[in-house]
Formats: C-alpha cells, sequence, structure tokens
C-alpha cells in the first residue's frame, strides 16, 4: 500500500500503528521519528522491529516516505506541522491519530495558512493506558472505530487511502464533521477521564490521612480505570477540546446537584427513575457497542430433532412498539403487560424516554408509561437511535413530522440502507420538512412542523403497516383529515390500539381515515405472543417427523394469520384452540402435529398478511413433496435483508432447488444437506435456518445471529427445550 511509512512519534499510540502496518504488509519500510529524548523508544522500537530504523532529523526521516503519520501528543502538533512545513510534498499523504480534531484543523491553519488537501485527519478510538513502545499492540485498533474528519477539500485519493489503511488494521472506519467528532469525543471519553481522574484525586487525599482504598473494591476499581492513563496527554487533550467539555461539565454539575437534592429530599422514587433510566440506556449503550463492534454469534445445529412441548413465545413486536407510542401520548397512566424484552422494541421505548417520557420496566414483560399527552413530548437531547428497528423509524418518523421540536433518526448499518422515501413523499405532500440521504435512506432529519401538516388522502402504492400508520400518526397532528387507502389489507395494530386509547379512527373498506380531533386516554394493554416468532415453531413441528407442540396465547389477528392459511394449504395440521378477545386483538393457543407437506403456489391475496413469516416458509417448502411458487413479494427485498436473495443463497448452499425470482422464489422440495450458511445479521433468516436442521441430514451453522436479539431473545434457549440441538457460540 506505501513504499515508505514515516511515524512521527513512537512512543503513544504510534508503536501500536507501526505494528499493525508492519502485520498487516501495508508498508514495504516503516521508519520512525523523534527528539533526543525519545531516543530510548526509539531504539526499543527498532530492536522490538516496529520500525526498521528512526532517525532524530526529520529531514532523513521523510526522504522518500509516500504516508506520514503523526502519533505526538496534540498539544505538539502545531510545532510539528512547523517541522514538516519545509518539506511538505504534495505525492505523500499526512495522516494524525489525535483525539481531538479541531485543535489539529486550527494548527494546520494557523502553519500553512489553510488546510492543506493531503492532510487526512483521523482518530483511533482505541484507549490503551500505558504509553511506551513495550506497551504497542498490534490488534489495538481489530474491530475498533475509527472516525476520518476529511474537510471538503480533502483529496479523494488521499483520505480513500486513509481509509483503506486503517480498514487493513481491522478497524470500523466513519467519517464525521470535525466539529461533531469534537462534541461526540468530548462527551464519550474526555468527560469519562475527568471524572475518573477528579474522583482519583478527591478519594486519594482522603487515603492519605485515613486509609480508604484497601477497602476499595471492584466498583472503584471499573470506574477509575482510565485514570491510569497518561497524565500529560490527557491534560493535552482536556485543554485542546476544553470548549466542548466545558459545558459538559456544567451539565454534570447540574446532575450530580439534582441527586444531592433528592437525597436530601429522600425522593426514593425519583432517584430509581434516574438509575433506572442510567441502566438501561447503559444496555442500550451494551447493545450497540457489542452489537455493531464486537460480538460475533454463531449457531450450530445438530440434524434431526423433534420439536414437543408446550410454550409461549414473547410479545408481538408490532404491539409492543405501538403501546410505548400511544402510551407516552395519552393522558395518564399505562400499564402494559407481555411488552417484548427484545432489541427493536427497546430501541422504542428508549427513544420516548429520550423525548421525556417516564416509563418503568420492562420488569417480566410489564412497562408503566406515565403519559405525557399528545403536546406532552419534550425535544430529545441527541438523535434517536433505532437500532435495526424499520418500525421505529418509520412510524416515529411521521409522529415527529408534526411536533414543535426536531429530531434526528438513525439506525444501524442495515436501517441505514432500508428505503425511507415510501414514508417521506407522502408525509412531505403533508408539509413535513425531513431531509434524508439522497439515495432516501436515514439518517433523517426531521423539522418538527407543528401547526403546519394539513390531512392528504393517500392512496398507498404498497400494502405496508408501517407507511399506514406513519400517516396515521402524522394525521394526529394535522389540520383536516387524513385518509389512507391501502391496495391489499395489512396489519391493522395501529387502528385498533387508537381506538382502544378512544382516539377516534374512520375505517370504510380498505380506507382508514384519523383527524387532529382526539386525546388519547391512558389504558391496559395485554400485548399477545407474537404470531411471527410462534412461526419459526408451527413449520418446526410441522416439518419434523413426530413433532407436537402447543403455543399458548398466540396473536392471531386475521390480518398477521397468513402464515397459517399458507402452511394449511401445504397440508399443515394446525388447530386454533380457546380464541378469545384480550384488549381488542384476538387471541389463542396454537396446536401443531406434524404432518407430510405439499408443494403449493402461494395465493397472492396471502403474502402481506404473512410478510414477515416467508423466510421460514421457503424452509417449509424446501420439505414439502414438490413445487412450492411465491410471487407478489418484491417487499422481501427490503427487508432486514434482501429476503429472497439471502435465503435463495442459504437453501442452495444447503442443497436445495431453490430458484429467486423479482419477486418472489420456485423451491422444489427435496433433502437439506448441511453447510455454513449466514444470516447477513436478519433475525429471521438466522432463526429460519436453525429450523431448517430439524430436517438436514447434517450439521448447519448459521453464521451472524447477534441479530436474533432484535426480536426474540429466548429464542436459542426455547428451541433448545423444546427439541433442537442448537448450540450458540459467541466470539
Ligand atoms: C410492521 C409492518 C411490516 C412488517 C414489519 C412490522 C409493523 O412492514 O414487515 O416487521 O409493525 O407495522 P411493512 O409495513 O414494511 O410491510
Amino acid at each position: 500500500m506505501f513504499d515508505r511509512l514515516c511515524m512521527v512519534g513512537v512512543g503513544l499510540i504510534g508503536g501500536s500503528v507501526a505494528r499493525a502496518a508492519r502485520h498487516y504488509g501495508l508498508s514495504k519500510s516503516i521508519v520512525g521519528y523523534g527528539r533526543q529524548e525519545d531516543l530510548q523508544n526509539l531504539e526499543a522500537a527498532k530492536r522490538l522491529g516496529v520500525i526498521d530504523d528512526y532517525y532524530l532529523q526529520i529531514e532523513q526521516a521523510l526522504r522518500g516516505a509516500d504516508c506520514v503519520v503523526i502519533a505526538t501528543p496534540v498539544a505538539s502538533i502545531e510545532s510539528i506541522f512547523e517541522l514538516l512545513k519545509p518539506f511538505w510534498t504534495e505525492h505523500t499523504i499526512y495522516t494524525d491519530v489525535g483525539s481531538t480534531k479541531g485543535s489539529v484543523i486550527a494548527a494546520a491553519q494557523r502553519v500553512f495558512g489553510s488546510v492543506p488537501d493531503n492532510l487526512v485527519p483521523a482518530h483511533p478510538i482505541a484507549g490503551a493506558e500505558q504509553s511506551g513502545v513495550d506497551a504497542s499492540i498490534v490488534d489495538l485498533f481489530v474491530n475498533k472505530r475509527l472516525i476520518i474528519t476529511p474537510l471538503g477539500h480533502t483529496r479523494t485519493e488521499a483520505l480513500h487511502k486513509i481509509q483503506c489503511f486503517w480498514e487493513r488494521c481491522g478497524s470500523v472506519v466513519s467519517m464525521m464533521d470535525v466539529n461533531r467528532h469534537d462534541a461526540v469525543l468530548a462527551a464519550t471519553s474526555h468527560l469519562p477521564h475527568i471524572l475518573a481522574f477528579a474522583l482519583v484525586d478527591m478519594l486519594g487525599h482522603k487515603d492519605e490521612q485515613s486509609e480508604i482504598f484497601k477497602y476499595a473494591a471492584g466498583g472503584f476499581r471499573d470506574f477509575t480505570r482510565i485514570a491510569s492513563s497518561d497524565p500529560t496527554m490527557w491534560r493535552d487533550i482536556c485543554s485542546a477540546n476544553k470548549n466542548e467539555i466545558i459545558p459538559l461539565l456544567e451539565r454534570t454539575r447540574e446532575q450530580l446537584d439534582k441527586i444531592q437534592r433528592l437525597l436530601e429530599n429522600d425522593d426514593s422514587q425519583q432517584l430509581l427513575t434516574l438509575f433506572a433510566y442510567a441502566n438501561t440506556a447503559r444496555q442500550r449503550f451494551l447493545n450497540q457497542f457489542e452489537g455493531n463492534m464486537s460480538k460475533s454469534i454463531t449457531f450450530e445445529v445438530q440434524p434431526g430433532g423433534v420439536l414437543q412441548g408446550e410454550a409461549r413465545v414473547p410479545g408481538d413486536k408490532s404491539m409492543s412498539h405501538r403501546s410505548v407510542m400511544l402510551g407516552s401520548l395519552a393522558d395518564g397512566i399505562t400499564h402494559v403487560k407481555g411488552f417484548l424484552e427484545a432489541e427493536d422494541a427497546l430501541a422504542t421505548l428508549q427513544a420516548f424516554r429520550d423525548m421525556g417520557v417516564e416509563i418503568e420496566g420492562p420488569v417480566n414483560g410489564c412497562l408503566t408509561i406515565h403519559g405525557v399527552g399528545k403536546q406532552g413530548l419534550k425535544a430529545p437531547k441527541n438523535e434517536l437511535y433505532l437500532g435495526n428497528s424499520g418500525t421505529s423509524m418509520r412510524l416515529l418518523s411521521g409522529l415527529l413530522a408534526g411536533q414543535s421540536f426536531n429530531s434526528v433518526l438513525t439506525g444501524d448499518k442495515s436501517l441505514s440502507g432500508r428505503p425511507m422515501k415510501r414514508v417521506t413523499e407522502p408525509l412531505a405532500l403533508m408539509g413535513a420538512d425531513i431531509k434524508a440521504t439522497e439515495k432516501g435512506t436515514a439518517p433523517l432529519y426531521i423539522t418538527g412542523k407543528a401547526g403546519h401538516l394539513k390531512g392528504i388522502d393517500y392512496v398507498m402504492p404498497m400494502a405496508s403497516a408501517q407507511v399506514k400508520s406513519c400517516l396515521l400518526l402524522a394525521g394526529m397532528y394535522a389540520d383536516g383529515e387524513t385518509s389512507v387507502t391501502e391496495p391489499a389489507p395489512t396489519r391493522d395494530h395501529t387502528e385498533r390500539m387508537l381506538s382502544g386509547f378512544s382516539y377516534p379512527v374512520k375505517k370504510q373498506g380498505s380506507k382508514a381515515s384519523i383527524t387532529a380531533e382526539g386525546h388519547l386516554t391512558a389504558t391496559d394493554i395485554d400485548v399477545p405472543s407474537d404470531i411471527s416468532s410462534a412461526a419459526f415453531f408451527l413449520v418446526g413441528a410441522s416439518i419434523a417427523p413426530g413433532s407436537d407442540l402447543l403455543l399458548k396465547h398466540v396473536g392471531i389477528n386475521p390480518t398477521r394469520t397468513g402464515v397459517i392459511d399458507i402452511l394449511r394449504l401445504m397440508g399443515a395440521n394446525i388447530d386454533v384452540l380457546n380464541e378469545r378477545i384480550v384488549g381488542g386483538e384476538p387471541v389463542a393457543d396454537l396446536h401443531v402435529v406434524y404432518s407430510p407437506l405439499k408443494g403449493i403456489d402461494i395465493p397472492e391475496h396471502l403474502v402481506p398478511l404473512a410478510i414477515d413469516e416467508f423466510p421460514v416458509l421457503f424452509v417449509a417448502a424446501a420439505c414439502a413433496e414438490g413445487q412450492t411458487r411465491l410471487s407478489g413479494a418484491e417487499e422481501l427485498r427490503v427487508k432486514e435483508s434482501d429476503r429472497i436473495q439471502v435465503m435463495a443463497d442459504g437453501l442452495q448452499l444447503l442443497g436445495v432447488d431453490a430458484q429467486p425470482t423479482a419477486d418472489g422464489m420456485i423451491i422444489q422440495g427435496g433433502p437439506i444437506g448441511g453447510g455454513v450458511v449466514t444470516s447477513h445479521g436478519d433475525h429471521r433468516i438466522a432463526m429460519s435456518f436453525s429450523i431448517a436442521g430439524l430436517r438436514a441430514n447434517a450439521p448447519i451453522t448459521i453464521l451472524d445471529c447477534a441479530n436474533v436479539n432484535t426480536s426474540f431473545p429466548e429464542f436459542k434457549d426455547l428451541v433448545k427445550r423444546l427439541g433442537l440441538a442448537l448450540v450458540c457460540t459467541e466470539s
């Protein structure tokens, strides 16, 4: 990649950069530059083979270098630029690894007059507390984030090369605006370091008088780990970014004052609310961190098995989202039972907490939502991160379009690639102001248009409950009537739940209408089990000879039962028992017994009623006698993954004759073999291939299964309990 890499500074993070560059073969030669006082480190670096040679004269170090990495403390960067200036060349790429970027840009401006276009400012977020080349680590950057903060005129080839360099060192590279970088880092890195240093400073003095450290345990150690970092380096970083840090210190002080007052007033309820919020916010961070950065989960399924027994699968995802949304906007307190404690629904819950709604729980699927009323949401302080959840993003975009504050909706890689024009376009017709990327994807920048939305009469081009719900929620804030007509029936939980909260919604055939004339009155919600989660077991028991399963309390809303209809057409033996209405939604127990399946042409009118169940229905088709054809299901291509392509690829790999078409698939039933398939981070793909194991003749390994947690965290334990030999490994 490079002929000669020149490391300016090898004592801090530079040693690790050089080691990684060497290990991954990113430069033919690597040299170091340092001052006389760095000699020991430079010699050690050479001795350890981290660099090929070192120089105390910058001119010699730079000779022939096509890439220069500045890895010195941020406070010294200006003097390094001065040093480099006389030898700065067009064909060399310069980059740095400083923790603050505004200061680097400002230093470059002072030294060069304007920032050179071959300087690519970068920041690997990979802290190591120790300094010195001996402490350098070859894999310090693996799976760690690296932020590049290019300017408008930064040269594209230089940017691209630095991006490749870091990706090949194992980093997850993102681009960010300089100011945003500094603000984000002030909050997530600089402030925690200051707090750790401050606490240890204070307690250290106390310890000198009363020897308290010897009683300190894990909590103290965990909290203060970062106070072992290099003090000079942190002094420099904090000074360089003080403009961002000082306001945060003020907010921290206010927060501590608040806690002090709660303690003084014995306000244990508020204290609990605060701690509980922090607890879930941290969990959300860990989920994001582990989900995005490091944890890779693999399922390994042994062939065969029989599903037997009784189970209650977790709560319905669609209803869980809506219970939080409508409960938050209601007047009064809503109690929710059966809430789905999985990442998608928790993302919605967190978003409403971020907008000032007090929500207790979830504890065993129970929530207490202290509704703030239709106009009571507050501006979120930060962007609302919605993880993998399309439902959260699409429904919230409608709800937030008519608020009196602005908001930003972001999501993970899969959600950031999903089409949002289907909601932003009709919302724009209502007068909403939402900016998306050029491709029409997230992040969505929403300017609240309170009082300026107007109702529309919209005929949806596709059958989508998310689009319908989005527009109905926007309609609650629009002038006049908002109507949505659907080309085919889609799930109607929004309409039903709005009625449950006493909000008027009109239904005339395929058209649903709403106005702003209404209030939501708090109510109690009992969320039934999710038929989309039950579907894995309906198929599993149908294809594994000897199976006999009872699935309790499953939601059988007629807009969701396509999977039962399709399986029955294929010859499945499913009984719907004990039908009842719970909180306005039909619920039943489903009894499924093994029965040989036959291939069918799936009626197109059932497609929207089984839209999430096709991955596992494809597995049923692979186990059926004869051919199964699906058409009219092009929507599957824009779900959490392209479910037509991903399932076809995986089934083919397992030896199944599965031919993808533009809007469906043609599957010839036959034996299922073993092999390694990937879920492409799609929860329903991961679970579907696990179920295929019941009829496979060799083990199936499914890669990239962490996202099962978005809808069904208990899946692996439940499926094991019922009879499938599944082993889950984390790395
Ligand atoms: C959902 C609607 C469906 C479904 C999704 C949940 C909802 O999406 O696939 O899992 O809760 O409204 P579309 O509206 O895109 O079909």
